[in-house]
């Protein structure tokens, strides 16, 4: 079913389509960007496999227990990349991936912040958790600007077969009103 669509400052939020294939895989299948996702991840990405994998296991789900969004700049056509949430993540709700070269502009940390609100506000979910590979900076630090709160560490499985351990997160729906109020007092 489709999702709604969310607005930030910079950025539309719509749900993940066919449509989305092509941009999708002009940014995902990068080493520099698949090497820190789960080992469940094919390396090296098959050919197609991008709209093979948006039409099997993220089409026929969007709605149900996962929420999958595209992120798109306004002024631009086509994904720059992607978070997705998840009902029955055992040890992960949310995940992320931003093509390498719209990083380090703060695109992922406006989108997770929206993200959060629809979770706990519109999904109800009463906690999100979350996981990184350990030495994955850039992706600790979205959490640690977040509001999220370090657990402990984890044997994990990467693409990147040198990552052994995860960091394991928690952002309760109290801990993320908290922030925001907290971010708002500040502004
Ligand atoms: C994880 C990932 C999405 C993070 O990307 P990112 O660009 O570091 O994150 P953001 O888009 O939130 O940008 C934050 C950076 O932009 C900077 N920035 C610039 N302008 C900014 C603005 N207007 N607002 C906020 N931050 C801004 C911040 O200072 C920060 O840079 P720093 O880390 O050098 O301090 C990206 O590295 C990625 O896709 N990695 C591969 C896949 C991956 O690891 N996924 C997660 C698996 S757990």
């Amino acid at each position: 079913m489709p999702i709604p669509t969310l607005v930030t400052e910079r950025l539309i939020l719509r749900g993940v389509t066919e449509a989305d294939a092509d941009s999708y895989e002009r940014h995902f299948v990068d080493y520099d960007v698949i090497r820190h996702l789960s080992a469940e991840v094919p390396w090296p990405y098959p050919t197609g496999g991008v709209r093979a994998f948006i039409c099997a296991a993220i089409v026929p789900v969007q709605g149900h227990d996962r929420w999958v969004w595209g992120l798109h700049r306004k002024d631009v056509d086509g994904v720059i990349g992607a978070i997705d949430l998840r009902r029955d993540g055992e040890r992960k709700n949310r995940g992320f991936w931003l093509g390498r070269e719209f990083w380090g502009r703060g695109y992922m940390t406006e989108a997770v912040i929206r993200v959060n609100d629809f979770a706990f506000n519109e999904l109800g979910f009463e906690r999100l958790l979350f996981a990184n590979a350990v030495s994955n900076e850039r992706s600790r630090n979205i959490k640690l600007k977040t509001g999220a709160r370090f657990i402990g560490v984890a044997p994990g499985k990467f693409v990147d077969a040198g990552y052994t351990q995860q960091e394991m997160w928690a952002l309760t729906k109290e801990q993320w009103l908290a922030w925001k109020s907290r971010i708002s007092e500040q502004r």
